[in-house]
């Protein structure tokens, strides 16, 4: 699949690393530095691109930014013609990470899904970046769960075998409004990874 990804940071070179050997094909967007983007591509084996390239070129569309950047990024990608699937990697933390910026009558995805009429937003926040960087996010043999909610059930699917391609373990979360739980369960990973001392080598996983 030929998958844009607008974030080229600690999530997206992620996904790029996990879904390149997998025969994805890959651009990566949005930067400060044209010269670090293009840099990094060569690392990964990716393309790279602006973001409006990056959008077009993608089947599926993996947004990876900053909260705070993310209005940014998407104004960037201007005119945007069809429905793309919009993979929502976002969580809406605070500059200073002392809470979520949104949440629990919206969400960051139902934000987005707003800023970006011609989007079919998936949410589906990946596995921690530290974790995707070593190549396995699998921990006692098992892929960390990640849960994937949108309004759209060809979006869904897509994301969906996306996230089984990362080695994760997908949850069908329901329509996307369900993001303004998935956003809050998250942000208790980051608590526990980089407050309670955990580390960020942990995930959420369903039992059933
Ligand atoms: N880190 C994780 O483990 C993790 C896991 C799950 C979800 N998330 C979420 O995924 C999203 C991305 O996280 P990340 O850790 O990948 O972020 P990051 O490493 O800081 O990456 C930020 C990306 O945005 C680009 N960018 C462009 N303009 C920018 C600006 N004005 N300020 C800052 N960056 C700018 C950066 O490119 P240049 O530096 O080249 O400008 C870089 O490609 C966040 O919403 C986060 O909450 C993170």
């Amino acid at each position: 699949m030929k998958i844009g990804i607008i974030g080229a940071g600690n999530v997206g070179t992620g996904l790029a690393r996990l879904l390149g050997p997998k025969g994805h094909e890959i651009m990566l967007s949005f930067t400060r530095d044209a010269n670090k983007l293009a840099q990094t591509a060569k690392t990964f084996g990716t393309k790279s691109g602006s973001v409006p390239e990056a959008v077009v070129f993608g089947e599926v569309v993996a947004l990876a930014t900053p909260w705070p950047m993310t209005k940014d990024a998407i104004a960037q990608a201007g005119v945007v013609t069809g429905k793309k699937v919009l993979w929502d990697c976002t969580n809406a933390l605070k500059p200073d990470m002392s809470g979520l910026a949104v949440g629990t009558t919206t969400s960051a995805a139902e934000e987005l899904q707003k800023t970006a009429p011609w989007a079919r937003v998936v949410k589906g926040i990946p596995p921690f970046a530290e974790l995707m960087q070593t190549g396995n996010v699998q921990i006692g043999g098992k892929g960390v769960g990640v849960f994937v909610a949108s309004d759209d059930a060809e979006a869904k699917r897509l994301v969906t075998s996306l996230v089984r391609d990362l080695g994760a373990e997908p949850t069908d979360a329901g329509p996307l409004t369900n993001a303004r739980y998935i956003e809050p369960a998250a942000f208790l990973l980051v608590q526990l990874a980089y407050v309670q001392g955990l580390g960020s080598k942990i995930g959420l996983s369903l039992l059933r």
